[in-house]
């Protein structure tokens, strides 16, 4: 058990602290610089800026985890404990450390819930079903109690809960001296630990906040100093960057087609934010890009009446200012629906209630800033066609409203957002068998001439094309899937390629990629030969940020999965070049 406890009584009184007090432990002649005075905390999920400090409001957001219901790929998720996701401001300030440091943060606490502040060495990579722990230690106060919580890279650590009592002002700091990491309460030590995490090794330090569900809380001040002379601190404003164009890249090369294409790719705002080498990639590379979590569900709304945009903000802003188009993904999926949902799914007229106010709040919000929405993500089942017309009714959406649902939540945006071009996005549907009712794309198929009939305005049929290249395994092949996208462009519809990776499970051979690069370059190239296929999108791009890699928390080692056209240093693979030479016309 690593938790210890520490109990002692602080009798500071409800006085706020003076950082500079002669008598206490910050003295020497080293001035702090203030990071919330004339730095960004406007763009950051849960906060709102005031003139006696930041407001933290709890957005309890959330991963449910995923479970697998036997006889069914659907997933129900509503049971188990969530994986928290607090939110960090990535586009606010953070540091650049050598050296000691001491962080100092001033809390008003409210009386009874909690109120954590994170510092950050190295943030978490967040998945829509996991995430993997970044770094970071996290202090704060709950019911009075001192909390400290240090996370590891893999694991939470909580370390002490030592009382506090109940104080209007508590200043709570976090030094860093040597190999070791102390904090203090209000001045006084309060414990140690020996950092063999190397939890700031990568000299960066960001901030985030997080109130107990229900509650909020004030950050009324948050201040910094090196603590001798050979250290340093340094603040860094972190800003959405604008990167010039290159040439001879996907984008530069797809815009010179006789028919340009959008070449996509899915982005997460975390590396967006904080790796340079992922965002420089995503602006000269790519023409489109696809939010991979940030506006699902469980991320945008964590909460009734919750909103947390400041993640997808940045994306679109970033696109915006990359002259980037941005495919917004998705408003009406079964999946990351957050419990308070689940929680309803007995009353249908609160299901459809929450279902209109996610989907008029989301698109009004980005209302002439989406090219392309997935309105409705994966309606077709994956077994037992003969129910429900083979659509999913597992999706609470479903129960709640049967297959209508699709037709109101593509009525809405379209009213809402005319100019956006509506689609339905889904996998495994790219082999059309119309000789098969219990084909997954022959019910996508029915479904969307239902859809036309009712005069439902759907403008494209999206493919994920996610591709198994492991043993045993036959992709889709080209032909087939040139086939079937045009039995839905005869329909008078767009169809895309919306979420492509090839897995190779981590097994990585020269003959294994080379036939990944052709395999890559060959469904390309059935989107360039459709004059209606509108884009062609990876689901990333770097083998780093994968969704299809994974880290074996026993042994540490990270498997990439290998299934993008970038390798997990960012650096471009067989595959990216045979994409960028079909783009080039060569053969
Ligand atoms: C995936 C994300 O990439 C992962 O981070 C997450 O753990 C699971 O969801 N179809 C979709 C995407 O429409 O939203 C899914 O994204 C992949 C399958």
């Amino acid at each position: 058990m690593l938790t210890t406890f520490l109990l002692f009584t602080i009798s500071f009184g409800c006085k706020k602290q003076s950082y500079g007090n002669a008598d206490n432990f910050y003295k020497d002649d080293i001035p702090f610089t203030d990071l919330i005075n004339g730095h960004d905390w406007q763009h950051f999920s849960g906060a709102t800026v005031k003139p006696e400090g930041i407001l933290i409001q709890a957005l309890n957001r959330g991963i449910v985890p995923k479970i697998r219901v036997p006889g069914e790929t659907a997933i129900e998720q509503e049971k188990e404990p969530l994986t928290k996701n607090p939110p960090y401001n990535l586009q606010g300030p953070y540091l650049k450390v050598q050296g000691d440091f001491l962080l100092v943060a001033t809390v008003t606490p409210p009386s009874e819930k909690g109120a954590l502040i994170y510092f950050c060495g190295q943030l978490p990579d967040i998945y829509d079903e996991w995430k993997q722990e970044g770094k970071s230690i996290a202090i704060g106060i709950k019911n009075q109690l001192l909390q400290l919580i240090i996370h590891d890279g893999t694991s939470i650590i909580p370390k002490t809960a030592a009382f506090i009592g109940s104080l209007q002002n508590v200043q709570l700091a976090i030094k860093r001296s040597g190999n070791k990491i102390e904090w203090y309460v209000n001045n006084i030590f309060a414990g140690n630990f020996e950092d063999t995490y190397n939890i700031f090794g990568e000299g960066k330090i960001y901030f985030g906040a997080e109130a107990e569900a229900g509650s909020s809380f004030l950050l009324n001040a948050l201040v910094v100093k090196p603590v001798n002379l050979l250290s340093k601190v340094e603040v860094v404003d972190n800003k959405i960057c604008t990167i010039s164009a290159l040439s001879n890249t996907l984008r530069s090369t797809a815009n010179l087609l006789p028919r340009p294409i959008h070449i996509g790719t899915a982005v997460a705002v975390n590396p967006l934010m904080t790796d340079t080498l992922y965002a420089r990639t995503v602006a000269s590379q790519y023409s489109m890009v696809t939010p991979e979590n940030d506006m699902k569900f469980q991320f945008i709304h964590p909460q009734p009446n919750i909103y947390a945009f400041a993640e997808a903000d940045a994306i679109v802003d970033f696109a915006r200012q990359n002259k980037i188009a941005v495919h917004g993904h998705t408003l009406a999926w079964h999946e990351a629906i957050p419990q308070w949902v689940s929680a309803m799914e007995n009353d249908p007229a609160k299901i459809t209630a929450i279902f209109r106010d996610h989907i008029i709040t989301v698109t009004s919000h980005y209302k002439g800033k989406i090219t392309e929405w997935d309105v409705v993500n994966e309606p077709v089942r994956d077994l037992n066609m003969d129910e429900n017309a083979g659509l999913r009714g597992s999706s609470p959406w479903f129960k709640a409203m049967g297959e209508e649902y699709i037709d109101i939540a593509f009525n809405l945006v379209h009213n809402i957002d005319p100019a956006a071009k509506l689609y339905i996005n889904e996998y495994g549907v790219e082999e059309l068998d119309e000789t098969d009712p219990d084909n997954k794309c022959n019910v996508l198929y029915r479904l969307v001439k239902r859809l036309q009939k009712r005069h439902v305005p759907i403008h494209g049929i999206a493919f994920q094309v996610h591709e198994d290249m492991g043993k045993g395994k036959t992709p889709v092949t080209p032909d087939a899937l040139a086939r079937t996208m045009k039995k839905f462009t005869d329909l008078g519809l767009e169809v895309r390629v919306s979420e492509m990776d090839v897995s190779l499970h981590g097994t990585e051979t020269a003959p294994l990629l080379s036939r990944q690069a052709a395999y890559y370059k060959a469904i390309l190239a059935v989107c360039m030969a459709n004059p209606k296929c509108s884009g062609f999108s990876t689901w990333g791009f770097t083998d780093r940020y994968s969704s299809l890699g994974w880290r074996d928390n026993e042994t540490g080692k990270v498997n990439y999965g290998n299934g993008l056209p970038f390798d997990e240093r960012s650096q471009p693979k067989e595959a990216y070049y045979a994409l960028l030479s079909q783009l080039k016309g060569s053969r």
